[in-house]
């Protein structure tokens, strides 16, 4: 999703700072980008759509500026084209803006009843001419944004220069993540950590409501009630190193080759207390919707409190049954998917508690939720996300296990012990690459390809299939295989690929027969199967054995190959892995 990064210092040449940091961002999804900066009192603004290479070859870096704003641009108001990118002007005043100001057609009508002409779709025009108008009534700058905020609506990190005060940024925080980066002589701004991890360690969070005013040797910020106030000063915990490939060909890979290690390091948390509510209610979006599906299961097996998982985009506008006997558990990568904070805000308006499982530190949901347990993966860079929802997995296991109702059950003695052997189990499957590989071969160039499990392996299904479309933008449905025969199946062709996963052994059988029924229209079978339960038959085509472990814990390792097998198919089909078109990694809009 957009990105935004902002510089002031004599020191550096902001050009370089602005490129090295929306590069850091690409990781987000983008489709156009864009830099304002003024040197020798001339504001030059250059954007580009596509590639921040494209943006490159049309700057001067020799033109040693000690202020500017960038952006990277996911379309929301309007095609991505250089109209529509970011930095937006008018006048004195330039911005770059992340979220969505949500009544920009009343403001643009008021707007445009006073003269004002408009040249792009966007609602950050609007944003940008409403601070013009206001701000040539005073000549005030921080006046126009205090003004400002009264008028819009909706969500908006911003980061603004004005032609009149070249030596000045200014940061207006509202719904959408905005920081500032503390450092010698100069000063950052940054929708996101990776944007200016070069440069400095230190920086400040931007609360809902807050603006800054930020010179190289001076950050001011103001709180929703535009009083000053003290900004704490925070410390990055890891240094650039977190954004390299290591030698990988692409940071999903990388991020795949990690998950052992994201094993080792999340085994140990803090047990929540689950059994003291009447139901639990998951909300979440994408990967980690599907974290919370598996979630379901184990706790509704192993904890016996009734679990529903809610997508959080709908679980936002529909009548909803939570009280203060409920917990609700926002699963996120980012800890900023707005939709995700939105539900958090409700369930505290319903007097429920909230239980975030995040990987960010410190991000929005982080901070909203009264309960927090981190998944240490680490930074995740590919928009795919792999380890985080396997830390997102391994977290809600472990949530199960710690509230068992029957501590005798074999799988809950063994857990612990079962839990320590995991990361040599993940080890073992990511050696397989050659499997993966050759399965690839044999479905990358299908137009649609489907995924079948029942109960948690049907949720295995779902995060499978997603990750295949993603990066591949192959066609393909997960289905609960008993659902197959009500519709499905009517697709099946000669040579249709359909993977199933077969790990929980009370329906095995039942998976089995269905997987026999697509057989036998002429489907391309892939059987993913735990060694415990592998079978002999003629009703598959290839077959992936996943080692057999705790059953609380077998839904880690298998999603392991399947992750590799849509890295793979997505290769073949020389798809831009870490950036799929259209997506973001952390979706800051609703
Ligand atoms: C985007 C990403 C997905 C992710 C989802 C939720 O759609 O592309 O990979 O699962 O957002 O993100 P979150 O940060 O809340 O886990």
């Amino acid at each position: 999703m957009c990105g935004i990064v902002g510089y002031i210092g004599k020191e550096k040449k902001a050009l370089d700072v602005l490129i090295n940091g929306l590069e850091h961002l690409e990781y987000r999804g983008y489709d156009s980008s864009g830099v304002a900066y003024i040197y020798n009192n001339k504001l030059t603004i250059k954007k580009e759509t596509g590639r921040i290479e494209k943006l490159k070859n049309t700057l001067n870096f020799n033109e040693k500026a000690s202020i500017g704003i960038g952006h990277t641009r996911w379309a929301t108001h309007g095609i991505p084209n250089k109209v529509n990118a970011h930095p937006h002007n008018y006048k004195d005043i330039t911005i770059v803006h992340n979220g969505i100001i949500e009544n920009y057609s009343a403001l643009k009508k008021e707007l445009q009843s006073k003269g004002y002409e408009f040249k792009s779709d966007t609602d950050t025009e609007v944003a940008v001419i409403l601070l013009y108008d206001l701000y040539h009534q005073t000549n005030d700058v921080l006046k126009a944004i205090k003004e400002f905020k009264l008028k819009a609506q909706g969500a908006y990190a911003i980061g603004l220069i004005c032609s009149n005060e070249m030596d000045t940024l200014y940061a207006i925080k509202k719904n959408s993540p905005l920081i500032i980066g503390v450092g010698k002589k100069a000063n950052y701004l940054a929708s996101d950590v990776p944007a200016i991890v070069d440069y400095t360690n230190q920086y400040i969070i931007l609360n809902d409501g807050d603006y800054a005013k930020v010179t190289q040797d001076k950050i001011i910020v103001y709180n929703d009630k535009n009083k000053e106030i003290i900004p704490t000063i925070k410390t990055f915990e890891a240094g650039s190193e977190m954004v390299s490939k290591n030698g990988y060909d692409h940071y999903m890979l990388k991020e795949i080759y990690e998950e052992a290690e994201v094993i080792k390091r999340s085994a140990h948390i803090t047990k929540v207390n689950l059994r003291k509510y009447q139901k639990i209610v998951i909300v979440a979006c994408g990967s980690a919707m599907h974290a919370g599906l598996v979630g379901k299961y184990l706790i509704e097996k192993y904890a016996g409190i009734p679990t529903e998982v809610e997508i959080a985009s709908e679980f936002r506008y529909k009548k909803i049954f939570i009280n203060k006997k409920t917990l609700v558990i926002a699963i996120s990568q980012s800890g900023e998917t707005a939709d995700t904070l939105e539900a958090v805000k409700i369930a505290k308006k319903y007097h429920s508690d909230t239980l975030g499982i995040i990987n960010v530190k410190e991000s929005s949901i982080a901070r909203e939720v009264k309960y927090v347990i981190y998944t240490e993966a680490g930074r995740e860079v590919a928009v795919a996300t792999t380890k985080a929802y396997l830390a997102q997995v391994l977290v809600l296991a472990l949530l199960a296990y710690l509230n068992a109702e029957n501590k005798e059950l074999e799988v809950i003695k063994t857990l612990e012990s079962d839990l320590k052997e995991l990361p040599i189990l993940i080890e073992s499957l990511l050696a397989k690459t050659d499997a993966y590989q050759r399965i690839a071969k044999k479905i990358y160039h299908r137009n649609d390809i489907f995924y079948i499990g029942r109960g948690i392996d049907y949720a295995l299904c779902m995060e499978a299939s997603l990750k295949l479309k993603e990066i591949s933008y192959i066609h393909s449905e997960a289905y609960a295989a008993g659902e197959l025969k009500h519709g499905t199946i009517s697709l099946v062709e000669e040579g249709t690929p359909i993977i199933g996963i077969v790990t929980d052994k009370s329906i095995a059988d039942k998976t089995i027969s269905n997987l026999k029924e697509v057989k036998a229209r002429g489907a391309y079978v892939i059987y993913i199967i735990t060694d415990e339960l592998d079978t002999e038959g003629d009703f598959y085509d290839d077959k992936i054995v996943i080692p057999t472990t705790n059953p609380i814990l077998e839904p880690m390792p298998t999603i392991v190959p399947m992750q590799l097998i849509a890295y793979y198919v997505a290769k073949l089909n020389k798809c831009d892995i870490d950036k799929p078109k259209n997506l973001a990694k952390s979706v800051t809009v609703e």
